[in-house]
């Protein structure tokens, strides 16, 4: 049997639950042996009990694949690198890369604290950056050594930070990040053979299990449209050669429904050629607002 992704070493964090279990069960049912990795957190990041990267790779290996734990922290240098050098030192190579992992500190803005900021643009943030910075590097060093990779890396974004979702400013913010991150690691990188595309997803999982529970909940019977396994397909495509070509794009992906998300452009447009003064420019941006789209609505803001 072959399998879309066979042969392919790849990392997903966050994997020992939710969205990245289900990545890296489909990613080890096509064919690759996967770095399970997971700090076994809780919905808030306070340290948690138990080996969720080692429960998930036990059922990979009972369903004939290949995988391995990495239970560190992929927001810190030392975490990442090791996430890194744990495919390299188990599997000799390293293909795909999943940013997945995080958690959440949701408060409305006028009450939300500089350390639960901090701590959410750690986890999203710094923990794309730093896993991706150090696969880079490898895939940097393999392109001198004369190798060439072909290389796929899939961030995760979310709605939250595509239009803005109330009372998640610091989450928002991260995910908006993420996006931009992708946009220049796909520019930056393509040189190196590597692909650089984000999701946007949305699935029943302990973080929207209970805030969103009317939408996620299971049906008695047909299509369960929130179960996190229908957002897989798309990033096993994204992660694997045959999505050659597709990169800097950042796609949504719900139940049975795949979209391309279209970022910010320039819409209407006025050039004076000079400087414009006050009145000039507010009359000028009230013209345009007026030809412009009207934004998409942020996620929780109700009328009042
Ligand atoms: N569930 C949704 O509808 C939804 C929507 C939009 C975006 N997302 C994003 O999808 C991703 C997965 O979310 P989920 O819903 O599966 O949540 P989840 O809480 O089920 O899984 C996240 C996992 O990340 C791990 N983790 C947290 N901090 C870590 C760290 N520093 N190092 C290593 N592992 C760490 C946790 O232990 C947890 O197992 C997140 O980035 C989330 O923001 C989810």
């Amino acid at each position: 049997m072959t399998g879309v992704a066979d042969g392919r070493v790849v990392i997903v964090t966050g994997a020992g639950r939710g969205l990245g279990r289900a990545h890296a069960l489909a990613f080890a049912a096509e064919g690759a042996r996967v770095v399970v990795n997971d700090l076994g957190v809780g919905l808030d990041g306070t340290p948690g009990v138990g080996s969720p990267a080692g429960r998930v790779v036990a059922e990979i290996r009972a369903a004939g694949g290949e995988a391995v734990a990495h239970g560190g922290d992929i927001a810190t240098s030392a975490g990442a690198a090791s996430l890194v050098a744990a495919a390299l030192d188990t599997y000799g190579r390293l293909d795909t890369l999943v940013n997945n992992a995080g958690f959440l500190r949701d408060r409305m803005l006028v009450n939300l604290d500089e350390d639960e900021w901090d701590a959410v643009m750690r986890v999203h943030l710094k923990g794309h950056f730093l896993p991706l910075k150090h696969a880079a590097a490898h895939w940097r060093a393999e392109v001198k050594a004369g190798r060439a990779p072909c290389a796929r890396v899939v961030n995760t974004s979310s709605g939250a930070g595509l239009l803005g979702s109330v009372g998640q400013a610091n989450y928002s913010a991260a995910k908006a990040g993420i996006v931009a991150l992708t946009l220049v690691a796909a520019a930056e990188l393509g040189r190196y053979g590597v692909q650089v595309n984000a999701i946007a997803p949305a699935a029943r999982t302990r973080m929207t299990e209970r805030t969103f529970a009317g939408t996620m909940a299971a049906p008695a019977a047909g299509f369960d449209a929130m179960a996190p396994e229908n957002v897989s397909p798309l990033v096993v495509w994204l992660g694997s050669t045959v999505s050659a070509g597709v990169t800097g794009r950042v796609f949504e992906a719900e139940g049975g429904r795949i979209s391309v998300m279209e970022g910010w452009r320039r819409g209407p447009t006025a050039d004076k050629g000079a400087r414009w003064t006050p009145a000039e420019a507010g009359e000028t941006a009230l013209k345009l607002l007026a030809e412009a789209e009207t934004p998409g609505a942020v996620y929780g803001a109700g009328a009042g």
